[in-house]
């Protein structure tokens, strides 16, 4: 073989999440949490409302600072006061309710806020054929077909502003490509169209973290899944080490439902045959 041998110490996590807290004055939000995103994979986060999956992000954007354990970017610890410097790093977020401005054409939202000029000082003007030029190849290198990037964002499905939005993350250079629930108010069809898109950023090399509710969702693209539970970790496990069931089962929070199904039992009108048993749970690392 030609090939060098592979080596032997593993790449440095792009961002690095060892022990980490947040206290907000006396809730505490999170506790103990670690996350490792590498180049080139999709790691999802779920858990419940309230679980603690905003906070976490949030520490890794800079918007808020832990106050337990320890945050390093390439390797390095940080302890971010603004989203800065992480964003200066290349950790970029796309969030639910994205910040986009619904009657400005496409291209334009593209480049909201680094917007190309040409000219200088009284001739400075916006350079708009560069800026709709650029915006359509960025968006077709990531398989993003819009006919027409004139049309006002407003008039884009739900679906394809995420989309704008990640190629817009990956045309400015993100490493880290941090999605805040991007499927939770899409359709099957739409959340298909972000899902792809997932996939097409790993593709490109970058670290993905997906945080969602949807279990099957995080199964179609995730490499690693962390579920979190009341701000701890109840579950991180490589793809390999878990299955789409177990994965619903712990973000349903498979032995509470057990015990709730014992309660609604009792309860007319209520169809307990789909919940899991008490058992179902310590049994789930069967494989099928
Ligand atoms: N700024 C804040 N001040 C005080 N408490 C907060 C703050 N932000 C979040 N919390 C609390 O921290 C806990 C975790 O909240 P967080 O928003 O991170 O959960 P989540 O998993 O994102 O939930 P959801 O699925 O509803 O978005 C909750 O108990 C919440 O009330
Ligand atoms: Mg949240």
């Amino acid at each position: 073989m030609t090939e060098q041998a592979a080596p032997l110490v593993p790449p440095v996590p792009l961002v690095q999440l060892t022990g980490i807290g947040k206290s907000y004055g006396t809730i505490r939000a999170l506790h103990g949490v670690d996350l490792a995103v590498n180049a080139g994979e999709v790691s999802c986060v779920l858990g419940d409302n309230g679980a603690g999956k905003s906070t976490l992000i949030k520490i890794v954007t800079g918007l808020h600072r832990h106050t337990e354990g320890e945050f390093r970017i390439d390797g390095e610890p940080v302890r971010p006061s603004s989203p800065r410097e992480p964003l200066a790093r290349g950790i970029a977020a796309v969030y639910q309710d994205l910040a986009t401005v619904t009657l400005m054409p496409v291209w334009r939202n593209f480049w909201l806020g680094s917007e190309l000029t040409r000219g200088r000082g009284p001739f400075k003007r916006l350079d708009i054929d560069r800026m709709k030029r650029t915006a359509d190849e960025a968006l077709r290198a990531m398989g993003i077909a819009l006919d027409d990037l004139s049309q006002p964002v407003g008039s884009l499905s739900g679906g394809q502003r995420q989309s704008v939005a990640i190629a817009r993350a990956v045309h400015f250079g993100a490493r880290v490509l941090i999605l805040d629930e991007p499927t939770a108010a899409l359709g099957v069809k739409q959340s298909g169209v972000v899902l792809k898109y997932i996939a097409a950023a790993r593709e490109r090399g970058l670290g993905v973290v997906f945080i969602t509710h949807n279990p099957h969702h995080a199964y179609m693209v995730g490499d690693h899944f962390t579920v979190l539970r009341l701000g701890t970790v109840e579950l991180s496990a490589p793809r390999a080490e878990v299955t789409l069931e177990e994965l619903t089962l712990h973000m349903a929070g498979g032995a509470e439902l057990a015990a709730l199904k014992h309660e609604l039992a009792r309860v007319t009108g209520v169809d307990t045959g789909q919940l899991p048993e008490a058992s179902e749970r310590s049994t789930s690392t069967e494989r099928k």
